[in-house]
Formats: structure tokens, C-alpha cells, sequence
């Protein structure tokens, strides 16, 4: 695996991989990598000829009390991993490479930006679609994998690849990966770290108070008293607070509030000490 941090770099690499016309997977990511990540990569791998991997923190999607200084950064480890996965090239641009000095634009994706995710950290959509959609940019890749854990960002993802014309029919090859989870049902994440034992204990009652509620849902009961007995159920749990409970259209990501079948996605997060987990799960 080559490592390449300038846009010249990556641009001769990719015209190597691209010989013969060899297709490539793009995985983005911010590293610290965990089994979720290698399984994006190993999809990557199954699909295209060559995966191109990009690590970078990418400072325009957190805000100004958010974790970007403490975000794990382990460029050799993540690196001895993605050469066992048999990934071709890894993209690691530095952040003057990305935003180099003047850099003045921004893409704001509104409607599926507007919610959850998007409510409680103003500004964080508006950082990925313009991240992601220069990466696109910067590898033109065939087909691009991202994990279903971060469900809002992959829908965003989707509609600014529409919006954009991003090289049609590439909206169509934005793959969603089903999220990876440890024994216990939590999600993986990079964050997941921070949990002190205790919390890490407390937090495996999310994903279990999840299923709950979407069998009561599925059940037929009013989705509002069942989000309100599962914020309570994680709050009794050992969480601290509830940055949002609800249901989703799994396409639109418009708040459902009475359930009728139409696929539909239950989205949570919720903060146990410092940290912030997010979930979701099909409800249909
Ligand atoms: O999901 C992530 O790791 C990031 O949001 C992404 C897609 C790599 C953009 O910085």
C-alpha cells in the first residue's frame, strides 16, 4: 500500500490504478479505525479492483465544543490495518492540503441536514457534504462505501451526489454498509473508547432498548409513548441525557409520528459521561 498526501501524489497513483481500466472503491474515513471501517473495506474490496482509503479529521464538521483536538489519531496503526485488508492506496492529506489558504466554499444539503444530527450539531452536514463531495472529486472514484451507523450522513451523502450530477450514475454507487457491532449489540465507533468500564457496561442497554421500542412499534403502539419510555429507559440505564429519540422515513428522514408500514428508521443519540453514541435501526 502507498501512502500519498498531496493532491500531485494521489493524482499519479490513481492513473497507475487506473490502467487497464481497474475500477476503484473509495472508503472515507477519519481513521482510528475499528472492525465497522475494515468492513467497508473488505466490501470495497469484493466490489471494485483497487480500494483507495482516505484518512483525514476533518476540522469543518466538528464545532467549536466538540472533540476534534481529543480525536484518536493513530496513522501507523491504521495504516498496519489497511495493509492487511489488501487496500492499494491510502489518501492522507494534511488539513492545508484540503482547505489551502483562501478556501472559501461550502455545501449545505438542506431537508435531510435539518434534523437530529443536524439539529444538534449546527454546521456538522454542511462540513461532511463539502468534504465528501471533494473527495469524490479528488479520486473520482467508481463506487464509494459508507457505514449505515452514521444513517443522516449517508442520506445527505446520497442527495448531494444527486444534486450535484456527481458523474452519473455514481448516486446510484454511494454503498450503505450495515453497521458492525460488538457481542453486546454497540454499534462500533471510534468513540466508543472514551467510554470509562462503567459507562461502556451502561451503554449496551441502547441497542437493547432500541429493539424493544421498534417491537412496540412494529406492535402497533403510539410511536411518542413508546420514545417516551425509551429516553426513560435509557436515562434509568446510566445515561446522561438524550440528544434526540425518533422515527424516521428511512428515505426522506422526514419525522414519522404514527407508524403505517412505510419503511421507516428508528435514530437515537444520547450522551453517558463525555461521550456521544449514535444508533440506528430499520423499523418496517
Ligand atoms: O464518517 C466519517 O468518518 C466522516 O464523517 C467522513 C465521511 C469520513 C467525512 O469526514
Amino acid at each position: 500500500m502507498q501512502t500519498v498526501n498531496t493532491l500531485d501524489m494521489l493524482r499519479n497513483k490513481l492513473t497507475a490504478l487506473r490502467a487497464d481500466g481497474a475500477t476503484i472503491g473509495l472508503v472515507p474515513t477519519m481513521g482510528a479505525l475499528h472492525e465497522g471501517h475494515l468492513t467497508l473495506m473488505r466490501q470495497a474490496k469484493s466490489a471494485c479492483d483497487h480500494v483507495v482509503a482516505s484518512i483525514f479529521v476533518n476540522p469543518t464538521q466538528f464545532g467549536p465544543n466538540e472533540d476534534l483536538d481529543a480525536y484518536p489519531r493513530q496513522l501507523a496503526d491504521d495504516s498496519a490495518m489497511l495493509i492487511a485488508e489488501g487496500v492499494s492506496l491510502l489518501w492522507a492529506p494534511t488539513v492545508e492540503e484540503m482547505y489551502p489558504s483562501g478556501f472559501a466554499s461550502s455545501i449545505s444539503v438542506e431537508g435531510v441536514s435539518a434534523e437530529f444530527c443536524g439539529a444538534s450539531r449546527p454546521g456538522h452536514f454542511d462540513g461532511v457534504a463539502t468534504v465528501v463531495c471533494k473527495l469524490f472529486n479528488q479520486v473520482q472514484p467508481d463506487r464509494a462505501f459508507f457505514g449505515e451507523k452514521d444513517f443522516q450522513q449517508l442520506a445527505v451523502i446520497r442527495q448531494m451526489a444527486r444534486d450535484l450530477d456527481l458523474s452519473a450514475p455514481f448516486a446510484d454507487n454511494i454503498i450503505g454498509v450495515p453497521t458492525v457491532r460488538e457481542p453486546d449489540g454497540l454499534a462500533m465507533s471510534s468513540r466508543n473508547r472514551y467510554l470509562s468500564p462503567e459507562n461502556r457496561q451502561a451503554a449496551a442497554i441502547l441497542p437493547k432498548a432500541m429493539h424493544q421500542a421498534i417491537a412496540q412499534i412494529t406492535a402497533g403502539s403510539p410511536v411518542a409513548a413508546v420514545l417516551n419510555q425509551f429516553e426513560q429507559r435509557l436515562l434509568d440505564g446510566g445515561f446522561d441525557s438524550i440528544d434526540y429519540a425518533a422515527l424516521a422515513d428511512a428515505r426522506s428522514l422526514a419525522i414519522v409520528s404514527e407508524f403505517n408500514g412505510t419503511p421507516a428508521r428508528m435514530l437515537v443519540a444520547a450522551r453517558i459521561g463525555q461521550t456521544r453514541l449514535i444508533d440506528n435501526l430499520p423499523v418496517n
